[in-house]
């Protein structure tokens, strides 16, 4: 059954939303305050970087089943389901900023006509989608509504395949009439047997933090170890395989690096903190993690610095990759733009590249040169970063990369490159997760320490 959807914001969500529904068939109106946007998407011009994208885009729009307005009006009132799918940017002290939701239920209520769901697939705290309710009631009390919560839980850069495949779609509500529309939103998917889980309004809100908050806490803590082994020996590549081969710890999401970054995990991780603060002594492991992730990044940037050991003013980076993955151009929260941001204020020069990102990080990074390439961003450096784990990084002429840079340490942070080749081309490697070559003597010494001050003390 086709269903007439409107989803209000087409950011990453909203827009990967938008397509991937009218390509499963509905007849969808994606509406944007951003006139602009909506008059590059109108013309098949997909805004962002996402795999498969402009492909469903140019489709769907052709097939007439998909179109952009900046009217809300009309977009509303045909609508049998309006989704909103709008920012929710943290503030400055992790707390959630509801406006643009708030703003957009204002925007919807004048406009509804005929029973209408309201669904709201923004990541929001437990109560929101009440409160649009409330606003919506409020600004227009005659109007026929019910409520449906369906967070998403796609990651970018795989934000199609994800969406068409998803693990589960969840959906909250307490109305049986929300509950119908959606499972017939969703029905392409589920007659595929992707799951589909029914849930209340606020567990549907709280399970979105909980997964976001579970899955930058696995990353954390393995940073951590990857840490502990750069100081005292050990790899944490082979740690992995080791945790990967336990069943109840699984081998997804075992990736170690400059930390975890992106839209969603900070601010959501955030949100939950900030939450906790206000209930008490909850959530006192959850309020560790983003500092934790914090210091991942400082310590690697003190890494580079210690092992170029050269006066910070005088140094010069080769910075590979700054978006906060592969396969996006978004640097929200980048780990790679935090690690620069150590090393910039420091004293270091920075000259970055990034297969995607560039755009996007010159409105997000000041003081820093940008490269046309990767061996452009190496030329003169005394070190090498790959912070990034770009396919494109991958299939670097290493030598080539080593004739551009003055010094030979590189440092994968993302461990992608192939240890053999980087040395064969005369660079000397600094893995995440494994201690500097030149600093393994130092490791021993290390771990001799407390054995040695306990006999010391036994004569004393
Ligand atoms: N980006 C992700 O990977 C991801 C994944 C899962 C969930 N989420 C959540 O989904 C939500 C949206 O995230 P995003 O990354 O797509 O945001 P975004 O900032 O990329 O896009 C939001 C869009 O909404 C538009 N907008 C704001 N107010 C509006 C209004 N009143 N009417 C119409 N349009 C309006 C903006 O112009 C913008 O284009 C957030 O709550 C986020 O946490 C994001």
């Amino acid at each position: 059954m086709s269903v007439k959807v409107t989803i209000v914001g087409t950011g990453y969500v909203g827009l990967t939303t938008a397509v991937c529904l009218a390509d499963l068939g509905h007849d969808v109106v994606a509406v944007d305050v951003n006139a602009e946007k909506i008059a590059r998407l109108s013309a098949g011009d997909p805004v962002i970087h996402e795999t498969g994208l402009k492909r469903l885009l140019v489709a769907n729009l052709a097939s007439g089943r998909l179109t952009f307005s900046n009217q809300m009006s009309d977009a509303v009132r045909r609508a049998d389901l309006v989704m909103i799918a709008v920012g929710t940017p943290p503030q400055a002290d992790g707390h959630v900023d509801l406006t643009f939701v708030e703003e957009a239920a204002d925007d919807i209520a004048p406009h509804l006509a005929g029973f209408t769901v309201v669904c709201v697939k923004s990541t929001v705290p437990a109560g929101t989608n009440r409160r649009v309710g409330e606003l919506i009631a409020y600004a227009n009390p005659r109007a026929d509504f019910a409520l449906l919560s369906n967070p998403e839980f796609l990651r970018e850069g795989r934000a199609i395949e994800e969406f068409m495949n998803p693990e589960r779609v969840v959906l909250g509500a307490e109305d049986p009439r929300a509950l119908a529309v959606g499972r017939a939103v969703y029905e392409p998917l589920t007659k595929r047997g992707r799951p589909l889980l029914t849930t209340s309004i606020e567990s549907a809100e709280v399970a979105k933090y909980a997964a976001n908050t579970f899955l930058a806490a696995r990353l954390a803590l393995l940073n951590e170890f990857a840490d502990i082994c750069e100081q005292v020996g050990g790899d944490i590549e082979e740690v992995v395989g080791v945790l990967s081969a336990d069943s109840r710890i699984g081998p997804h999401f075992l990736e170690p690096g400059p930390g975890f970054g992106g839209s969603c995990f900070p601010k959501d991780v955030g949100a939950v903190a900030y939450l906790c603060e206000g209930l008490g002594d909850a959530g006192g492991l959850i309020r560790t993690i983003l500092p934790s992730n914090a210091r991942r990044q400082q310590r690697l940037a003190r890494r580079i610095l210690e092992v170029c050991a050269v006066e910070p003013r005088q140094l010069r980076i080769g910075a590979l990759g700054l978006t906060f993955k592969a396969d996006t151009d978004d640097v929200r929260d980048s780990p790679a733009i935090a690690v620069i941001e150590h090393l910039k204020r420091a004293g270091a020069h920075i000259l970055a590249y990034d297969p995607a990102g560039m755009a996007n990080a010159r409105q997000a990074v000041t003081a820093i040169d940008f490269a046309g390439d990767a061996y452009e961003a190496a030329a003169g450096a005394h070190a090498v970063v790959v912070l990034t784990e770009w396919q494109e990084f991958r299939a670097l002429d290493l030598a080539k990369l080593r004739a551009a840079a003055s010094g030979p340490d590189l440092f994968d942070f993302r461990n992608v490159l192939d240890r053999q080749a980087v040395e064969r081309a005369g660079f000397i490697l600094h893995r995440t997760g494994a201690a500097s070559p030149s600093r393994r003597h130092d490791r021993v010494a290390v771990a001799a320490q407390p054995r040695s001050r306990q006999r010391s003390r036994a004569r004393s």
